[in-house]
């Protein structure tokens, strides 16, 4: 018998209506539209409305991929939610779609790894259809940045936006799917990335609140740093230790964080422009959307048997690389 690897077999995405730009940014902190666009390559990004969570995201991403593969929500086995900014601190937001979407078969939880946790993610649910155990898998990867954003700190809320997508994975026998994968963290790199107060270090107080401390905090050109030599890398180990060259290569899906960061993934991997998927013009960093989105936009221009590598670098430091193989044509 052929071994059994995990394919994406639907994708299902959501990015709220209401842009925030690149000018209206302008009116908010010291920032210029020029900045922006060449420190980062972002023109733009989405705003989910107050009153609305993750959770609400993840649904309609949830539905849209069942109704394109044509199943119910009672067929899925596992629900896992990659985010950091779950509806609630608990229970897991993956139980709260579960609830909304009609997932009574399913069991579920989040899994956070900053913005690495979609690839994680799709690492883990493609372990539990590798075992045979389990049929119908899916991922959601996504974040409503602008709920711990703070809008008077140009250095973090000019990149992230706020979107969320899902993909289903199914049990595929004919050498389809997730293929290889390198998978690393370091936190030794916490300090330079991290939301200060909140969790039961530094547990919700007056004090933490008026020092602005439920807020993303990020020392960006380290950041920066560490992300352009390690996704570069880890992209590049990929390659080499699975034989591929830059031909056998459709695809590069990298994390959206700076397009800076992610030309000098391709450079490394030498693979030219017109093979690298970017959104991150209109959605900036959607932290654990960005993979899921990507694929979500760019559905239909992937052809079963396409060779795709996904990469991410965040904060903990979090990063790797998935090797896949495209598993239908949409
Ligand atoms: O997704 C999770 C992982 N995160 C990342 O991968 C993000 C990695 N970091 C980055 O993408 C970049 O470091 C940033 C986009 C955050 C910043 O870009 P940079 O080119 O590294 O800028 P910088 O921090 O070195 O700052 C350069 C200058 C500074 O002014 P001085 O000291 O040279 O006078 C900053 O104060 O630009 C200034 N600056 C800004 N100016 C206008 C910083 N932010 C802004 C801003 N608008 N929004």
């Amino acid at each position: 018998m052929s071994k059994i690897q995990a394919a994406i077999t639907a994708v299902g995405g959501y990015v709220p209506k209401k842009i925030l730009s690149n000018k209206d940014l302008e009116t908010m902190v010291d920032t210029t539209d020029e900045w922006i666009k060449s420190r980062t390559g972002i023109l733009e990004r989405r705003i989910l409305e107050d009153g609305k969570a993750t959770s609400d995201m993840a649904c309609i991403a949830v539905n849209e991929l069942l109704q394109k593969r044509g199943i119910s929500a009672l067929e899925i086995d596992v629900v896992i939610c990659c985010t950091i900014t779950g509806d609630l601190i608990f229970p897991a937001t993956a139980n709260i779609i579960c609830d909304k979407v009609g997932a009574k078969n399913a069991w579920g939880f989040d899994l956070a790894a900053a913005c690495s946790g979609f690839l994680f993610g799709l690492e883990t649910g493609s372990k539990f259809i590798e075992s045979g155990k389990y049929k119908k898998v899916i991922v959601i990867g996504g974040d409503k940045m602008s709920a711990i954003l703070d809008y008077t700190d140009r250095n973090t809320c000019i990149i992230f936006g706020d979107g969320t997508g899902a993909v289903l994975l199914e049990p595929n026998e004919e050498g389809l799917g997730i293929c290889d994968s390198i998978l690393r963290t370091d936190g030794s790199g916490r300090e330079f990335l991290h939301q200060k107060a909140g969790g039961s270090l530094n547990p919700p107080t007056a004090e933490t609140i008026s020092a602005r401390e439920h807020y993303v905090y990020q020392e960006g050109k380290t950041v920066f740093k560490f992300a352009v030599t390690n996704m570069a890398e880890v992209s590049k180990e990929i390659m080499d230790r699975n034989n591929l060259t830059a031909h056998d290569i459709d695809y590069l899906v990298a994390h959206q964080a700076n397009k800076r960061i992610i030309d000098a993934t391709a450079d490394r991997m030498e693979i030219g422009s017109e093979k690298v998927l970017m959104n991150i013009q209109r959605y900036g960093n959607t932290t654990n959307g960005t993979l899921p989105l990507l694929l979500w936009d760019f559905e239909k221009q992937l052809k079963k048997g396409d060779t795709l590598i996904l990469s991410t670098f965040g904060g903990g430091f979090t990063w790797g690389s998935i090797y896949l193989k495209w598993a239908y044509n949409s």
